[in-house]
């Protein structure tokens, strides 16, 4: 079991496939992009579903979420995903993709034993999506939240993060547009994850102005069925339902208390929080020829010495004094 001092257990990882993207979001990393990971020190296909296996078979993990970067520019992600489908106990198995490569992928990755994804769509105006990613993707997203439908990746959920000025008016729109599809949207507040250490609290469009831009049209009540548990979104109800729509105040509101993750870098680290200030290496361990059980005992150690909240002692988290945003970038750490 993944245990720390504050009796949480981690049973849902989170796996970097690689710390590359095809959009440079603004609120992710600069224009010209990053000092990407080199190959060899990227974790192989082999050593990933290794680690994931491990994880599955002695460290209780449950569910298994590949992320980025962007997952789908890692060419072996579908013999990723049919390799942990194939583990015992089968882990539940999703991704979260920015969606420009989806429609090409998606038939393949359901097939491959994926269960659902996760894509981030920030705007439905095209050239609002250039000014957040700086890049003309747009209709490819679109055409890769169909695919994914159209594949039974369902319920396809959706992510999206406001910008105040850029697209935080478009709210009850994105939510209307999801409702219409069956989508389930969730509005992320802006975290300081971003390489060039842009984030302003002051700028930040809280879960609070998020709830109440949508009640300008909708009818919001507290989804009464859901138990929060470890699942960082709050859910509403939609004028009464079924629709609902997700909130994850990862800055008002942390959820640090009930964190159920632990996370894997596409270079071999293992992170037990993502605002974690240090990591465990477990692809040097592995390379030396470490077995499983010393894998595991590793591993076992880093979530030990978990903090409280946001890689501080404090469940305040991001909003707690001694709050430090750490070294690694969201795009190299996996949402
Ligand atoms: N704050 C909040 N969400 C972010 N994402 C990326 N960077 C940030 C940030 N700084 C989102 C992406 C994607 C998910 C993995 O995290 O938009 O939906
Ligand atoms: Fe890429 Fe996601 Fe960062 Fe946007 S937020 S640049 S899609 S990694």
């Amino acid at each position: 079991m993944l245990l720390d001092r504050f009796g949480r257990q981690a049973v849902d990882l989170r796996v970097s496939l690689t710390d590359r993207c095809n959009l440079r979001c603004t609120y992710c990393m600069p224009e010209q992009g990053l000092a990407w990971l080199g190959k060899p020190e990227l974790l192989t296909d082999e050593e990933i579903v290794r680690l994931v296996g491990l994880a599955v078979r002695d460290l209780g993990v449950r569910e298994v979420r590949f992320t980025g970067g962007e997952p789908l520019l890692r060419p072996g992600l579908v013999g990723i995903v049919a390799a942990c489908a194939a583990l015992a106990p089968r882990p539940e198995l999703s991704l979260t993709t920015n969606g420009v490569g989806l429609a090409k992928v998606a038939g393949a990755l359901r097939e491959a034993g994926l269960d659902r994804v996760n894509v981030s769509l920030d705007t439905l105006d095209a050239e609002t999506f250039h000014t957040l990613t700086r890049r003309h993707r747009h209709q490819d997203v679109l055409a890769g939240l169909a695919a994914a439908e159209a594949a039974g990746l369902i319920p396809v959920k959706l992510n999206t993060v406001l910008m105040r000025g850029v697209n935080d008016r478009e709210a009850p729109d994105l939510l209307a547009w999801c409702l219409e599809r069956g989508y389930q949207l969730r509005f992320i507040e802006q975290m300081p994850l971003d390489a060039q250490h842009g984030w302003d609290r002051s700028q930040m469009v809280t879960a609070e102005e998020i709830l109440d831009r949508l009640a300008t049209r909708f009818a919001l009540t507290p989804e009464p069925t859901a138990v929060r548990g470890a699942a960082p979104a709050e859910r509403w109800l939609v004028d009464g339902g079924p629709g609902t729509v997700g909130v994850i105040a990862s800055v008002t509101r942390p959820f640090c208390r009930a964190c159920d993750r632990t996370r894997l870098t596409a270079d071999g680290q293992v992170r037990n929080c993502l605002f974690a200030t240090g990591e465990t290496d477990l692809r040097g361990a592995l390379r030396a020829g470490a077995s499983d059980a010393e894998l595991g005992e590793l591993w076992r150690a880093a979530m030990w010495g978990k903090k409280a909240g946001a890689g501080v002692d404090n469940p305040e988290g991001i909003d707690a004094p001694q709050f430090h945003q750490p070294e690694r970038p969201m795009s190299a750490i996996g949402g």
